[in-house]
């Protein structure tokens, strides 16, 4: 059957425009939008553009091997399921397809508090696969707690620390299309669980905050006493923060501008990335999500320090085009990308790819 059929969409240049015409307008707002002028959504794209890659020719790569390990766990290859929200205004099945097509597929998943089926469910799909828990902290965190012990009982492999919400950024775009995240849109988690407060409130002379916005580094701290499980610190920008979080016993440092929807003129996640890698010189795994997009971006990373990549609005668009089908077609897709690109570049594994591959930026 033809792929646009079978999948909704072909190749991975016709993905966001397929994924374009099968969701509701307030929802694409939701998926696409940044905070303020996003200018650090199109930094993400345009930091990869930048980059080049030197490749070595006439390298016996009849065989190329993808795969890694995330925090001792194999995988088939080095990108995960970035966590993002609300799955289940894309496609009724939402997680849980995403959960499947991750672990048929061999590849990391992690998924959001904010989730729309619970995380139990998405376990239950994601099977023998390995998956994360991304935690936003709760007003109390007797329920914060509550969602990390639950997620180490649904066999979750690690907690997904996010850094970077004290407050949701400015969403214009959201707001225009007529989304706001609030209790009123349903999570799978519990009617206990709440999303990151919108703004803050003027009292007095002051803008005030939830208390989940006081969450300083003793939170780590705080979730190490609450779970065995390992904590990645999520939404690192800067190595004197990368630092901190190995200090208080990190395992791992996803460096992220949350797609960015966070601070708008933040800098691109790729372009945070050396500092991270240098600072924490090898004693944390390092990630990075934002703005990948191709085989080619995989291997950017890479060469860069990172020991995988996420893969954010993507796999939501191929949840819109095409379903649990469309999410497995696009690792598929992904995964032969990238590996062509390790053969033209004369790379036949992991291990192969450092500093070495990158070039000069492009024009
Ligand atoms: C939630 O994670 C969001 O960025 O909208």
């Amino acid at each position: 059957m033809d792929d646009q059929l079978a999948y909704g969409f072909r190749t991975l240049r016709d993905l966001e425009e397929s994924a374009s015409h099968r969701v509701l307008d307030h929802v694409w707002a939701y998926i696409q939008g940044g905070s303020g002028d996003e200018r650090t959504l199109a930094a993400n794209l345009a930091a990869f553009r930048r980059r080049s890659l030197k490749p070595r020719v006439l390298v016996d790569v009849t065989a190329l091997d993808l795969s890694t390990t995330v925090l001792g766990r194999r995988v088939r290859a080095p990108f995960f399921v970035a966590p993002t929200a609300y799955q289940g205004m894309i496609h009724p099945d939402g997680e849980v397809a995403v959960a499947r097509a991750a672990r048929d597929a061999g590849l990391l998943g992690a998924f959001s508090t904010l989730s729309s089926r619970s995380l139990e469910e998405i376990a239950a799909a994601s099977g023998d696969g390995v998956r994360w828990f991304q935690l936003y902290l709760q007003p109390d965190f007797t329920v914060s707690k509550s969602l990390v012990e639950r997620a180490e009982r649904a066999g979750y492999a690690a907690i997904v620390l996010t850094a970077d919400v004290p407050v949701l950024g400015s969403r214009d775009r959201q707001a225009q299309g007529g989304f706001a995240i609030d209790a009123s849109v349903p999570v799978g988690n519990g009617a206990d669980v709440v999303p990151p407060s919108r703004a803050p409130l003027l009292q007095g002379e002051e803008f005030r905050l939830r208390s989940d916005a006081g969450a300083t580094w003793e939170v780590l701290d705080q979730l190490s006493e609450a779970t065995r499980l390992p904590i990645v610190v999520k939404g690192i920008l800067t190595g004197p923060d990368a630092r901190r979080a190995v200090d208080h016993g990190a395992r791992g440092i996803l460096v992220s501008n949350h797609g960015g929807r966070q601070l708008d003129g933040s800098p691109a996640a790729l372009d945070a990335l050396a500092e991270v890698v240098a600072s924490v010189g090898g004693a944390t795994e390092v990630y990075l999500d934002g703005g990948v997009r191709r085989g080619s971006d995989v291997l950017v990373a890479l060469a860069m320090g990172a020991r995988a990549v996420g893969l954010g609005r993507p796999v939501l668009w191929a949840l819109a085009a095409g379903g649990g089908a469309g999410v497995a077609h696009y690792f598929s897709l992904l995964g032969v990308e990238l590996a062509t690109s390790m053969a033209l570049a004369g790379r036949t594994n992991l291990a192969a790819i450092d500093a070495s591959l990158l070039g000069p930026e492009l024009p």
